[in-house]
């Protein structure tokens, strides 16, 4: 079966290549998936460049990306609750990446039916958004009623979590630039602020979440815009105390960790505020929820260009323009 496969850190065009490799042989607890499509996130990019080797050293050729959709063609004698012939959809773990592939073997826990109104392009471009944005607001313990600042929403996360934290009963802010306010808005969000000409710190204020996908300065000014006691969940955010220790790093590492958020450390005193940088993990029974919000039509996968699997690189090239009006897709089969 055909792999895409990551070489060597560095640039994107230097360090990918497709290759020929066996038909995953699955365990007993597995499936193994005929890829249809493939999601796209801006992890995949950032692993081959490097970003992450401090976390997860890879061992090359290394297989890559995490969002799939497809039909199960064997299962595992443990796995229950699918069959052959099941369409699918899964985030799959960290560890075991390698959905840009003719087939790939994935623990049966974190697979789950597909939403049955979407295609399979569609399906693939849910489940690492979606999963990320239900941890993120589970964690700010999102209830109806809350302001929240959604950052970016136009991007891959934007999309699905106007819409999710619009299906809570949230009031929405979002930010994006001017070409993409227009069908941003019809996501549901209530305040759509133009980046390009209106600044948000002049608009929104008390909030109670703020949801940063953009880091660096985002961050620090969320706590100037959240009321006190709010929360602020990022995604690219330094590192807080919690999470250095689920990533179970050293104590030299997380003292160094410790001085680069001495100022969030700050700012979130001041504000008596929660602050967590996420680190999404696979989970079948949140993916089961986000089948029943597309089914109930409460949130559409908005998808901006699929690429042919030969095109994957040209993918990863466009995830990474940071430009995506929602998601890329790899179309497999
Ligand atoms: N920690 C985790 O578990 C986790 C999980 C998922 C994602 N992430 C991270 O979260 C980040 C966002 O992911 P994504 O998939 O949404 O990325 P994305 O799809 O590449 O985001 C692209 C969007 O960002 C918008 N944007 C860029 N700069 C902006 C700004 N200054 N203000 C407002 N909007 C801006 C762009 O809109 P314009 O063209 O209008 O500027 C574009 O639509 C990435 O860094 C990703 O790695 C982390």
């Amino acid at each position: 079966m055909r792999q895409l496969q990551i070489t060597g850190y560095g640039k994107i065009e230097s360090n990918l290549k497709f290759t020929e490799v066996e038909k995953p042989i699955i365990s007993d607890n597995q499936v193994l998936i005929e890829v249809h499509s493939a999601g796209v996130n801006p992890i995949d990019y950032k692993i081959v460049e490097g970003a992450l080797k401090k976390v997860r050293k890879l061992i090359f050729p290394a297989p890559i990306g995490f969002d799939v959709s497809g039909i199960v063609v064997e299962k595992g004698a443990h796995v229950n609750h699918l069959n052959v012939g099941d369409e699918v959809y899964s985030r799959v773990p960290s560890e075991s990446p390698g959905t840009f592939a003719e087939y790939i073997a994935v623990n049966a826990d974190v697979v789950s039916l597909k939403p049955k109104n979407l295609d399979f392009d569609e399906a693939s471009s849910l489940p690492l958004v979606g999963l990320t944005t239900i941890q993120s607001f589970d964690k700010a313990t999102l209830k109806s009623g809350d302001k929240v600042l959604i950052h970016a929403g136009s991007g891959g996360i934007g999309v699905f979590a106007i819409q999710y934290a619009k299906s809570k009963g949230a009031l929405v802010y979002t930010t994006t630039s001017t070409k993409n306010v227009d069908w941003v808005k019809e996501l549901g969000a209530d305040r759509v602020i133009d980046y390009k000409t209106e600044s948000y710190l002049d608009i929104v204020k008390d909030l109670d979440i703020v949801y940063d996908t953009l880091g660096g300065n985002y961050t620090l000014e969320a706590f100037d815009v959240i009321k006190q006691g709010g929360k602020v969940v990022s995604l690219v955010g330094e590192v807080d105390k919690e999470t250095a220790k689920e990533l179970n790093l050293s104590a030299i590492i997380r003292l160094i960790l410790s001085l680069k958020r001495r100022e969030i450390t700050k700012k979130s005193k001041e504000k008596t505020a929660y602050y967590k940088l996420i680190l999404m993990k696979p989970d079948r029974t949140q993916l089961e929820e986000i089948k029943q919000l597309a089914e109930s039509e409460l949130i559409k996968p908005i998808i901006d260009k699929t690429f042919p699997f030969d095109k994957s690189i040209e993918a990863l090239h466009y995830q990474k323009s940071g430009r995506a009006k929602g998601k890329v897709v790899i179309k497999i089969k």
